[in-house]
């Protein structure tokens, strides 16, 4: 997720750019590693137990995982600010891919919530996980039909940041497995606290980017202003300023300049 934090017109350099590349690489790398095993047709390639009627359980997995991992690696290319600036269009169709594939995995993901094997506590997250999906996603929607520019991009983040708990759970289950001789779990144990570790680190992860590289500079760039319609107060208090309504406060006051 890159944000315009250097000065204008100075190209990145490569060192800032070593946090995207990464999220880049690990989100192609994981819907590579994790998707098909799920596009042959035979569910004993599958990497979760199935349940009673395997064949349909795997066809469940199948609906959510090949949507769910194309958002998956169509994602981080959206927070490229150079790609989005000179090829609009572009960001535009890809958008709007990346929305049906989420739509699309999320409700293969609540079915296959529902028929999940590796017990209650990981449904109930996986469930959780789908709403939050879901809903961040019908906030990025709204706010672009309305032509808000930044809170949309506030809640792609949010949505993004959830759509790659892929990821971290993956790396999550990994480091649980290496230390399963040394904590002596069951594997359901492991697999759900992997799951809720997840959305808890990219719920964190995604907010503390919001607040530092979004929401902070726009009311940095606060400045007095004369009395008139533009010098119209806005009250931001400060347990709110990690809500999107600040910044969009200080928008619609014309304190902020969307455009910058
Ligand atoms: C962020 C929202 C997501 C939710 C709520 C969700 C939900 C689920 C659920 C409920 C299962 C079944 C797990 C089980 O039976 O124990 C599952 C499996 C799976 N999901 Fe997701 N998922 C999400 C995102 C993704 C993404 C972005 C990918 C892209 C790689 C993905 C790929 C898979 C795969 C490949 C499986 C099969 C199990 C495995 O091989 O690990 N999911 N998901």
């Amino acid at each position: 997720m890159t944000a315009p934090t250097h000065p204008p017109g100075r190209a990145r350099t490569w060192k800032a750019r070593i946090p995207s590349i990464v999220l880049i690489v690990l989100a192609i790398g994981i819907a590579a590693y994790a998707v098909p095993r799920y596009l042959t047709g035979n569910p004993d390639d599958s990497a979760v137990p199935l349940g009673p009627d395997p064949m349909l359980h795997y066809l469940v997995l199948t609906a959510h995982a090949a949507p769910a991992g194309l958002a998956l690696i169509l994602g981080p290319f959206q927070f490229i600010t150079p790609l989005r600036t000179r090829f609009p269009r572009a960001h535009r169709v890809t958008g709007r891919i990346y929305m049906i594939c989420i739509a699309l995995g999320a409700m293969a993901g609540l079915v296959a919530a529902t028929i999940s094997v590796d017990g209650f506590s990981a449904q109930i997250a996986f469930y959780l996980l789908n709403l939050a999906w879901l809903y961040s996603l019908a906030q990025g929607f709204r706010h672009i039909r309305r032509g808000e520019v930044r809170l949309h991009r506030v809640w792609m983040i949010r949505n993004y940041a959830l759509t790659f708990s892929a990821v971290t759970l993956r790396i999550f289950l990994v480091i649980g497995l290496m230390l399963r001789p040394t904590l002596g779990v069951e594997f359901t144990e492991i697999y759900s606290a992997s799951v809720w570790a997840s959305i808890f680190v990219n719920a964190v992860a995604a907010e503390y980017f919001i607040v530092t590289r979004i929401v902070t500079p726009a009311l940095r760039r606060r400045r007095p202003q004369p009395s008139g319609p533009r010098g119209a107060s806005v009250h931001v208090r400060v347990d709110q300023l990690d809500h999107p309504s600040a910044v969009e406060d200080l928008t619609v006051a014309g304190i902020h300049d969307p455009n910058r």
